[in-house]
């Protein structure tokens, strides 16, 4: 079978299974194109919960599953790749939160959405990288434990210097291994490109760019901006989207090493399985997982406006 032939099964298969495909920005363009929804971790929480379809098939990693079977518990939500997990979520437990909590008993914690279930069943407020300083901003409480992401973390607190807000040492591996050289060194090759980055990059990183914003927030830029050059500084397929999207711009990424292999393990034969109903894993939570998960994910949408 071509390409085209399986998508075009995936496309009659989702249909004749009612499921709807969610597809994380990072995922690759074969499996945007199947997508009925691409986009970043906010947009795909939020479209999560008005979904009509029978089945969820989230093309991403775990913690986006999770998200959609929180908010859509009657659902049966298919993550497509088992294995597909995310190095920062793993990265810190709901013990150790659970151990640092009478420390922080006037903080309300605010998690990066990218947490395992678990964890959020005993966190305030959820947020993602889109949404977390508008977030921040409207909580009442000035104290503020932000975790897992210290870098994130750090450019809230930049952006909200009114709270105290506490960090600890968590982040994704990727972004944190791109550096102020990195900058220096693609600035240098190409003189008057626009250098838009993650804030889940280092404070130096962010520093020294141009632009910092989600995945959507990244590409949305490229579009509207009238200048046709950019370093791109999250996972490398965003500037893949982008050359392909606007072939009239250039896209250079910041770092070869911005490659997540956890969003990477998804192909497009996974998503045919999926659809087939051969492949990836169910999302399968408690019920007292999902009702006190979702009391902070519900938060993160409350207090999202202006
Ligand atoms: P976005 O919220 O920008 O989609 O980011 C998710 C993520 O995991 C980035 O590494
Ligand atoms: Fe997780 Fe980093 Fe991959 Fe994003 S890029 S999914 S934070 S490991």
């Amino acid at each position: 079978m071509s390409l085209r032939d399986i998508q075009d099964e995936i496309l009659r298969l989702k249909k004749e299974n009612d499921i709807c495909i969610l597809a994380h920005s990072y995922q690759a363009h074969e499996i945007l194109e199947v997508a009925d929804f691409v986009g970043d971790s906010y947009a795909l929480s939020v479209k999560a919960r008005g979904v009509e379809n029978n089945t969820l098939l989230m093309c991403g990693v775990r913690f986006m599953a999770e998200t959609c079977k929180i908010l859509s518990p009657e659902k049966r939500v298919i993550l497509s790749h088992p294995d597909a997990g995310c190095a920062m979520a793993d990265m810190m437990d709901r013990e150790l939160i659970e151990q640092l909590k009478p420390k922080y008993k006037d903080y309300t914690i605010v998690a990066y959405v990218n947490t395992t279930a678990a964890l959020k069943t005993i966190c305030d407020v959820c947020v993602t990288s889109s949404s977390a300083v508008k977030i921040v901003n409207n909580i009442e409480n000035k104290n503020i434990l932000f975790i897992p992401d210290c870098n994130l973390g750090a450019y809230v607190a930049a952006k909200c210097p009114d709270k105290n807000i506490k960090l600890l040492s968590g982040g994704c591996p990727i972004h944190a291994a791109v550096n102020e050289r990195d900058v220096d060194i693609a600035r240098r090759k190409h003189p008057g490109a626009k250098v838009l980055v993650h804030p889940e990059c280092t404070p130096e990183v962010v520093e020294k760019a141009d632009f910092t914003g989600s995945t959507s927030e990244i590409i949305d830029y490229a579009r509207r901006s009238s200048d046709s050059e950019f370093i791109i500084g999250t996972e490398l397929s965003i500037a893949e989207h982008l050359k392909y999207e606007f072939p009239d711009k250039k896209f250079y990424p910041l770092s070869v090493g911005l490659v997540c292999k956890n969003m990477k393990l998804t192909t497009l034969m996974d998503v045919y399985d999926c659809v087939r109903g051969v492949g990836g894993e169910e999302i399968i939570l408690d019920e007292k997982t999902i009702t006190d998960a979702k009391r902070c994910i519900d938060e993160m949408i409350r207090l999202n406006h202006d």
